[in-house]
């Protein structure tokens, strides 16, 4: 997907890492198609298509590919960043906990991964655009190495590694790419809780950088594996974290 003429969908992208990604992309001059569940303020831009939609909702997410369509004619990269976290201790998780968190993170990635892909494949038959579509999937540390008190959300983000990789191979001879990105600790709303006095410093001293991460570091690494640059790169999880992973 190459920087500067394509069209991104963005899901989650009314703040955090969405909101900060879909400004990147638009700040390169691409057309961004940028996706909530929440309305948010992205002022004024011809190459910019805010929509409502609840990632869980296969319908609405059909709808949702229809209008970005409509509106720009051709997907060439996704986004799937939508997410939310329900922690709770294990023995005390409720079943609508676990299913809420399964639905959006990981039901919500496959739903949006299928009606974009379908498209990125007709685009290629239809020889609309001269790009080579691209998925990145937001993954977390959680997927790979376990959390304490959101067995859900680890559960979620290990499979969103799984569809990642089955995609990519599925999906390579059609041209399309899909990786994935696993992100530590990221400064924005979802981890205000982690980031407290009670939680700073725990977290803090198995992150061998010593800070955790702003939206702003997370985006190139995106946009990169969205990119040309990475044309020889498919079913990949790349780790920015900080070397959260790496901690002995
Ligand atoms: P955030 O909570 O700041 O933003 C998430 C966005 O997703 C919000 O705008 C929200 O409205 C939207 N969203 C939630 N459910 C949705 C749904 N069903 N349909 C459409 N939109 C929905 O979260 P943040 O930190 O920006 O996280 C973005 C992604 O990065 C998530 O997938 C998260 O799991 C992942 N991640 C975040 C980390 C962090 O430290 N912040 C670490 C690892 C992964």
């Amino acid at each position: 997907m190459p920087s500067g003429r394509a069209v991104l969908l963005v899901t989650g992208a009314a703040r955090g890492i969405g909101r900060a990604i879909a400004d990147a992309a638009l700040a390169a001059g691409d057309r961004v198609v940028a996706v909530d569940r929440d309305t948010a303020d992205f002022g004024q831009s011809d190459r910019l298509l805010p929509l409502v939609c609840n990632v869980a909702d296969p319908q609405a997410v059909a709808t949702t590919v229809q209008q970005a369509l409509a509106w720009a004619g051709r997907i060439d990269g996704l986004v799937n960043n939508a997410g939310i976290g329900r922690p709770a201790m294990i023995d005390r998780m409720t079943a609508a906990e676990w299913n809420e968190v399964l639905e959006v993170n990981l039901s919500g990635s496959f739903h949006m991964l299928q009606a974009v892909g379908r498209s990125m494949m007709e685009a290629r038959r239809a020889g609309i655009g001269d790009f080579s579509p691209a998925i990145v999937n937001i993954a977390s540390d959680a997927g790979r190495r376990g959390t304490v008190g959101q067995i859900n959300y680890g559960a979620a983000k290990a499979g969103v590694i799984g569809l990642t990789m089955s995609a990519a191979r599925e999906w390579a001879r059609h041209g399309i790419r899909v990786n994935a990105v696993s992100f530590g600790v990221v400064a924005t709303d979802m981890t205000a809780a982690i980031r407290t006095d009670r939680f700073r410093d725990t977290y803090l001293q198995q992150i061998p950088m010593g800070r955790f991460a702003e939206p702003a570091d997370v985006v190139a690494p995106v946009l990169f594996l969205l990119s040309q640059g990475a044309a020889y790169i498919t079913g990949q999880t790349l780790s920015v974290n900080g070397g959260y992973d790496i901690h002995a």
